[in-house]
């Protein structure tokens, strides 16, 4: 396994992440790709390690694929759905973290609908002087890094499956549709793919895309990375090589901010007839869950010949394994 580039003890978010651990953790993720493709689909890497799913928030996919990667690297699993915590007795998220700590718990997978609660809880960890890694599972609007490199694996995998690098997206057309002020899945990746030089097209309503977006998320990088912003659709899918669309999140609006999700999907819904202005080899990822008929046409999601939503789900497990493996096997001593 390619370890020799991985010094980080935390994953909070993709804006400082170098070419080196991008590529780290493709290739890391590749190796378990083949390991799953195994009819025995478990390595002892983490073996007597416990990580603890802590979300704070809905999930399916995330934190059943974050299980099922700890499980696939024969970690001891603990999972805590806010719902049934003693969260409801008035126990405070530091607390929480501090129980699973008290239980030798090694890796943290944090998700809250509160943006900073993960690097808060790293810091906490940090402070006390104890070795345990966070992971975020996504927190707010802020970002969802995990969510960020599946989506490169299975972008870079489809390029090229035996060498998932960065550089495979260099000069590629992506566009990423939809709501992106809520969207903490198109922050991170935002962050990985113009750190791989490919244009990244930003197209929403107004509403949903503020003019100050790209300078915001960005900050001093903006100029320099290639990042463009549309209030249309077409000049994004114009010639795009990859469409990534986003799902609305009408949890996170707080105001009315469209007319009608007809008329959405009407001007930013992906169907097969916008695609035909796409590159005609073009592919179509979604995060989900979806809104069938909304940002993206029922018939073009199950549509095999454009349509990477289930590669997502499936190399979501690879990355979870690798994120896992990369902050886990620093912990492994021996006895
Ligand atoms: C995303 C999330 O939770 O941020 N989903 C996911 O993790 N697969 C996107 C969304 O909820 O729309």
């Amino acid at each position: 396994m390619p370890t020799s580039t991985w010094n980080r003890h935390h994953v909070l978010s993709l804006a400082d992440f170098t070419t080196a651990e991008y590529d780290t953790v493709l290739q890391t993720a590749a190796s378990f790709q083949e390991v799953l493709s195994r009819r025995t689909k478990k390595v002892p890497s983490l073996q007597g390690q416990v990580v603890a799913n802590l979300f704070f928030e809905p999930s399916t996919r995330t934190r059943s694929s974050f299980e099922l990667a700890a499980k696939r690297l024969s970690a001891d699993t603990l999972n805590f759905a806010a719902a049934t915590s003693s969260m409801t007795k008035g126990e405070t998220i530091l607390d929480t973290a501090k129980t699973y700590l008290a239980m030798g718990t090694d890796i943290m997978v944090i998700r809250h609908r509160e943006a900073g609660v993960p690097q808060a809880i790293a810091q906490e960890m940090d402070r006390l002087g104890v070795r345990v890694s966070v992971l975020n599972a996504g927190d707010g609007q802020h970002e969802h890094p995990s969510q960020a490199l599946l989506d490169l694996f299975t972008i870079c995998t489809l390029i090229d499956p035996n060498h998932p690098h960065l550089e495979l997206l260099k000069g590629k057309k992506i566009a990423i549709v939809g709501d992106i002020l809520h969207s903490r899945v198109a922050r991170s990746n935002i962050w990985s793919l113009t750190a791989s030089g490919a244009q990244v097209h930003l197209a929403a309503p107004p509403t949903l895309l503020p003019k100050l977006f790209a300078e915001y998320v960005c900050e001093e990088k903006a100029e320099s990375r290639q990042l463009f912003l549309h209030w249309q659709l077409e000049p994004a899918l114009q010639d795009a090589d990859f469409v990534m669309t986003l799902r609305l999140q009408k949890e996170r609006m707080t105001a009315h901010l469209l007319p009608s999700l007809r008329e959405y999907h009407q001007l930013f819904g992906i169907t097969r007839t916008k695609l035909q202005l796409c590159k005609s080899n073009v592919k179509v990822l979604h995060p989900g869950p979806v809104n069938r008929g909304v940002e993206i046409s029922s018939d073009l999601m199950d549509d095999p010949e454009f349509s990477l939503i289930q590669s997502q789900v499936t190399s979501g497990i690879a990355i979870r394994m690798a994120l896992l493996y990369l902050l886990g096997s620093g912990k492994v001593s021996g006895i």
